[in-house]
């Protein structure tokens, strides 16, 4: 046991995702090694080819495949979303590299329950491309934010973040890689807060 989370109750996950997953493996492997108490239930991707449903299948995680193309309305994708969610009753909803904004639906449904990872130091740099941008504007720090997911993109309460310096001769993709792996850290340290009940409502 590596922790004092082993008392508690374990927090049941599903993790959406739509690419790499290296967040989700983050996750799995927090798990795996006990550092966080939680099982992820389903693993659900809007991509059929996304990376991150083979790390879940190694792991013995449920997938969903649920593309969104054939929905015209935002609302309409998330009731599907919301579906496949509710079989699973997860204590917690955990965008992972999930590139979908979700509409106020489903946020209000799901209130106090989704967390997401963001790329920047929030509440700089919200929206996608940050590195880029936090090079551009001569930015000598950065990093990546863990947040609750409310209606406002971006915005919603901070739970935890990581700071890494911006190197002179960075591009967006050595900073994209210094950030990456600093979210492999905080994401589960992000849960298990979530879990000892420490993370802020507003
Ligand atoms: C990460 O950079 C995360 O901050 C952003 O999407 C990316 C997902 O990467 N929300 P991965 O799929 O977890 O590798």
């Amino acid at each position: 046991m590596t922790n004092d989370q082993n008392q508690g109750k374990v927090l049941t996950l599903v993790v959406l995702i739509s690419g790499s997953g290296s967040n989700l493996q983050s996750i799995i492997d927090a798990i795996a090694d006990r550092t966080i108490k939680a099982r992820i239930t389903a693993v659900i991707s809007n991509h059929s080819d996304a990376y991150g449903l083979e790390r879940a299948s190694k792991a013995g995680i449920e997938t969903i495949v649920e593309p969104h193309q054939q929905y015209s309305d935002r609302k309409q994708y998330d009731q599907v979303l919301a579906r496949h969610v509710d079989r699973y009753s997860p204590d917690l909803i955990i965008l992972a590299g999930f590139m979908r904004i979700l509409s106020p639906w489903f946020v209000t449904r799901y209130s106090g329950k989704i967390l997401n990872i963001h790329p920047s130091l929030l509440p700089k740099y919200k929206g996608t491309n940050t590195h880029q941008r936090v090079i551009d504007a001569g930015e000598t720090e950065h990093g990546a934010s863990v947040h609750l997911v409310t209606e406002e993109l971006d915005g919603g309460p901070i739970v935890i973040q990581a700071r890494v310096p911006v190197e002179r001769d960075d591009d967006a993709e050595s900073l994209r890689r210094r950030v990456l792996e600093q979210e492999h850290i905080i994401y589960p340290q992000a849960i298990k807060l979530f879990a000892q009940g420490k993370v802020p409502t507003e």
